[in-house]
């Protein structure tokens, strides 16, 4: 989503006359646009404004956006006196006017969360760089995980109207695009009523989406178990656009854990979800979250989330060291787990996660698939692709071009991508 609203914030200030800058440095304007989901991510912000700092003791104009604006406000600017504009998730189509005043010399902080969205502010998307695009359709968060601070600096869960969203894809696919990946923090809960007043939910959105002509493809990220319908499943057996690769965070293994990280899922629930989904798309790529050293998790804990990896069987996923947030319930919570215990359980966990990644690749190899074409390979001529499984597929491009859909046999397998050669050319 920070990549979409990045977008987003060039778009606008590129419709007020700005263009891109090669380098920080000698920009007249920086835009750092911040996560706080962890604390490694919030304190990065802090040394890449110090580096942006001339030799002569002065810097470019320094907006800082994003949710560590969110969650901190003015106080950056009091530790870091060289930033000009702190401004929110839900405020940057004021991005304009804050430049307007930084350079007045005013003070420049905006942390509202406006009634009015900001999509209403923002320019229509021009032509795409590349055949795929974001598309934000829902933000923010009403779940409340004790150890996470989305709902504080993306605010309540709000979804975008049908309409909106028709518009959009269609501006996104007059420009170039080919593939749509859906955004929200809990996308498969959007909700809105169509053209005729009936109400809608993701899956009656990806429908009315893979009737466009021109979008080839359709991908979502990132769903909650408890919001995984069966008519999103069913889109998953019968729109032949929705790509068969499906995000869902279980975070831990425990159903202890669970309960007290407030997810609202048991292990159980989840892997009945995960065979639900299974059954009407049997080749579905599955990938998923984990936190590992929630407060209180024991050694028995830590094996429930291994087993449920063992048992659910990933193509992909992110872990991660437990990261106490301020104001978060979690944070005040008795038994953190020392660093050490951390670290020795996140290496088990990537270590299983990194081979079934390899074990998923490995079993591609000999599948016949189309791949769409998003940039240049390393060596020459080279093309790279993705598979309908978000694998990355290297060709020969000779003969073809960026956005093509070209369909491949895949004949090997890497840790990170694999081969493909060309059988025939499926779409230009
Ligand atoms: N510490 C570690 N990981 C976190 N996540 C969210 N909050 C925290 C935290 N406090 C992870 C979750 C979520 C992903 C986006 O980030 O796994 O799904
Ligand atoms: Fe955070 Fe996701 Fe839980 Fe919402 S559902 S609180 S975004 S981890």
């Amino acid at each position: 989503m920070n990549v979409y609203d990045g977008e987003r914030i060039g778009e606008l200030l590129g419709a007020r006359g700005l263009t891109a800058a090669g380098e920080g440095e000698d920009a007249d304007l920086v835009v750092l646009n911040t996560c706080h989901i962890r604390e490694k991510a919030a304190e990065k912000v802090y040394s890449d404004i110090g580096r942006l700092n001339r030799k002569d003791g002065s810097s470019p104009m320094i907006a800082v956006a994003g949710c560590v604006a969110q969650a901190e406000g003015e106080e950056i600017s009091r530790r870091a006196p060289s930033v000009d504009i702190v401004v929110g998730p839900q405020a940057y189509h004021r991005l304009p006017d804050l430049i307007a005043r930084a350079a007045r010399g005013e003070a420049a902080v905006d942390t509202d969360m406006p009634a009015i969205s900001k999509f209403d502010h923002l320019p229509r998307r021009p032509t795409q760089p590349r055949p795929t695009a974001f598309l934000s359709v829902q933000e923010g968060c009403d779940k409340f995980c004790t150890y996470c601070v989305v709902p504080y600096t993306r605010g309540a869960e709000i979804s975008r109207p049908w309409g909106d969203i028709i518009d959009e894809a269609k501006a996104l696919v007059d420009g170039g695009a080919r593939e749509i990946t859906l955004l929200g923090q809990n996308v498969n809960a959007w909700t809105s009523v169509d053209d005729s007043g009936r109400k809608q939910g993701l899956d009656g959105l990806i429908r009315a989406l893979d009737a466009l002509t021109g979008l080839e493809r359709i991908r979502y990220t990132t769903s909650h178990p408890n919001d995984m319908t069966q008519g999103l499943i069913d889109a998953h057996a019968d729109v032949a656009a929705l790509m068969p690769y499906l995000h869902l965070p279980v975070q831990s293994g425990s159903s202890r854990m669970l309960k007290a990280m407030n997810r609202s899922h048991s292990r159980e629930s989840y892997l009945e979800i995960i065979a639900r989904v299974r059954q009407a798309r049997p080749d579905i790529a599955i990938s998923g979250d984990f936190i590992v050293g929630f407060p209180g998790e024991s050694d028995a804990d830590f094996e429930d989330t291994l087993s449920i990896v063992r048992e659910t069987g990933y193509a992909a996923a992110f872990s991660f060291k437990y990261s106490p947030r301020p104001g978060t319930p979690a944070a005040e919570m008795d038994d953190q787990i020392p660093a050490e215990v951390m670290n020795e359980r996140l290496q088990r966990l990537q270590a299983l996660l990194a081979e079934q990644s390899q074990a998923f690749n490995a079993a591609s190899v000999g599948k016949t698939c189309a791949i769409m074409l998003e940039r240049t390979g390393r060596k020459p001529g080279q093309l790279i692709g993705k598979s309908p499984w978000l694998q990355s597929v290297h060709i020969d491009g000779a003969g073809h071009a960026i956005g093509d859909l070209v369909e491949v046999e895949l004949v090997s397998a890497g840790p990170n991508s694999l081969a493909g050669v060309k059988t025939r050319k499926v779409a230009a």
